[in-house]
């Protein structure tokens, strides 16, 4: 099931109300009971918030407003622990994704080596990324540690591939390949 924004939004909490704004309420409506029927057979208990979320991610693709407070309701837990725990962890996604998702870390290990100069170059790309949606879009996700400091710095492709000692002009081959449709 697709997505209603494609915006750009940040993902915190103060943004969170105005992905609403930009989603049909029919749309919004059909995401809460898609929601709702997942959850149907699940037991009401505080510690399946993960697994409930994990649910919502793969069924979306990502885990719209509606899931969350869905997951609330029916763990009977509060809105604020199911954000908390969607925005802690770097699985969960609460807008839709672009089809080629490149995380950039930047953890203290990385931006002292340059990891703000691979962003800001893997950031032009995407910015420039106009080809058409169905073939998929380019989006860079800034996120801290990912546990290989030592390689810092570090982008991770969608693949789940890990590629070390990034500079602006290892970063613009690696979008390159990824644009041309190569396994990067
Ligand atoms: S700081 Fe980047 S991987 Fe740890």
């Amino acid at each position: 099931m697709g997505g209603c924004s494609e915006t750009n939004f940040p993902t915190d909490l103060t943004y969170l109300s105005l992905l609403g704004y930009f989603c049909p309420v029919e749309k919004r409506e059909a995401l809460r009971v898609r929601a709702k029927e997942l959850l149907a057979s699940w037991p009401q208990e505080s510690r399946l918030v993960i697994p409930a979320l994990q649910t919502m991610q793969a069924h979306f693709g990502y885990v719209p407003p509606e899931a969350v407070e869905e997951v609330a309701r029916h763990l009977r837990v509060s809105l604020s622990r199911v954000y908390g725990v969607a925005t802690f962890y770097a699985q969960f996604a609460l807008r839709p994704r672009g089809t080629h998702v490149i995380r950039v870390c930047l953890g203290t290990a990385c931006h002292v080596r340059g990891a703000p100069q691979v962003l800001d170059e893997l950031l032009r790309w995407a910015k420039a990324d106009d080809r058409e949606p169905a073939q998929g879009r380019l989006e860079v996700e800034p996120v801290r540690c990912l546990g290989a400091c030592a390689l810092a710095p570090v982008v991770v492709t969608a693949d789940g591939t890990y590629h070390g000692g990034m500079t602006p002009a290892k970063a613009r081959a690696l979008v390159q390949k990824i644009l041309r449709g190569q396994n990067a």
